[in-house]
């Protein structure tokens, strides 16, 4: 395997909260963003090497309304009102994926609500590393 975990809960967080009600979860909990436009997370990701990488979010909406967030690196969009369908439960979590090409060194990926519904519950970011094959599962 070849990828990075990276908890929400120790991401960069404007206008939400770390909680943990919600069972299944990894880490220490996850982020509840307010149900407002504009709120995000933003993972401070390292690479190895320049190239495309996996991000693949982990998250639960337990609507049924669709919670798109934009994923931005380094300031620009990869993908834009990606969608973040409903999940069943805020105990269900699932795992959505954008490729997009990542510096060598530091680099800035954030997600951020698009709709005034603000974004899903999101859990952590798996990045992970090119020629990996392996599907994270978890
Ligand atoms: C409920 C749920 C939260 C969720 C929120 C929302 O309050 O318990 O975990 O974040 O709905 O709609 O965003």
């Amino acid at each position: 395997s070849n990828f990075t975990d990276y908890q929400a809960e120790s991401a960069t967080i404007s206008q939400g909260v770390v909680e943990s009600n919600h069972a299944g979860f990894t880490g220490s909990g996850f982020v509840n963003l307010d149900n407002v436009t504009g709120s995000y997370v933003e993972f401070a990701v390292s690479a190895a090497a320049a190239g495309t990488q996996s991000l693949t979010f982990r998250f639960a909406n337990g609507t049924t309304t669709d919670r798109p967030m934009t994923i931005a690196v380094n300031g620009t969009a990869v993908a834009t009102a990606r969608s973040f369908p409903g999940t069943g439960a805020w105990t269900t979590w699932q795992e959505i994926t954008v490729n997009a090409p990542l510096n060598a060194g530091g680099n800035t990926v954030r997600a951020t609500a698009t709709t005034d519904n603000g974004g899903p519950n999101l859990d952590r970011l798996r990045v992970t590393g090119p020629g990996d094959t392996e599907k994270p599962t978890s």
